[in-house]
């Protein structure tokens, strides 16, 4: 029995965030050791940048090193340590988010994001990353209803920035083979079941 890596991906408002819980509820059913982080956040310090991040203007270098920091603390002191102990480890977002969001959105250079995330990560990737794609206006029409109950320094961004994450996703998709694409458009638990079908091809604890 090994540890198993899996990592969910999207844009604003995708329902990754529904999924990655849905994931965890059933390995807690099924008694299958999991644990559940986000990013950035999932340490103490993490959540910390987390505010900062959500809430003060910063540069976009400043946004990946920022979130790089949580990423390498979360990496090293949560999820190595569990993968060693054998469990699921579920991170809802990876650096694969920061190529979409500081890469191809910010624009900051890919290559570099790429090669500095390698020691941020210390190598590590993921088995699987499901990257939620509900349709754009899906997604769009979901985060223009969540500006009621109030959007974050990021979510608040221009429907230009949101367009770019979107199609950045896809082509990152391209780059790693272990992307499955998930159409997002429908209800919660049909794509919860092509989650789990896709897991137990990999994974016989599934
Ligand atoms: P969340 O909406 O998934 O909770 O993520 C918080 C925000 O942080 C979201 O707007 C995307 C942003 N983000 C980046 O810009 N780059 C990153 O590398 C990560 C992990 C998140």
């Amino acid at each position: 029995m090994a540890g198993f890596f899996i990592t969910f991906e999207g844009v604003e408002c995708s329902g990754k965030s529904l999924q990655s819980l849905k994931l965890v509820e059933y390995c807690k059913t099924h008694n299958i050791p999991a644990f559940l982080v986000r990013e950035p956040g999932g340490t103490e310090i993490g959540e910390q940048l987390r505010s900062i991040l959500l809430n003060q203007y910063c540069t976009p270098l400043a946004e990946f090193f920022i979130l790089s920091a949580s990423r390498t603390q979360l990496t090293e002191t949560i999820i190595k340590p569990k993968l060693e102990e054998n469990y699921i480890v579920i991170s809802d977002r990876y650096f694969h988010s920061s190529l979409a969001y500081q890469g191809y959105a910010r624009g900051l250079d890919i290559k570099v994001l790429q090669d500095i995330s390698k020691t941020v990560t210390l190598g590590l990737e993921p088995e699987i990353t499901f990257l939620l794609k509900p349709s754009y206006e899906v997604a769009r029409a979901r985060l223009i209803d969540k500006k009621k109950i109030g959007l974050d320094r990021i979510e608040q961004e221009e429907e230009h920035f949101h367009k770019k994450i979107y199609d950045a996703y896809i082509s990152i998709a391209k780059d790693y083979n272990y992307f499955q694409i998930i159409e997002g458009d429908p209800d919660p638990e049909t794509i919860h079941q092509e989650i789990l079908l896709s897991l137990k091809k990999l994974d016989s604890r599934f």
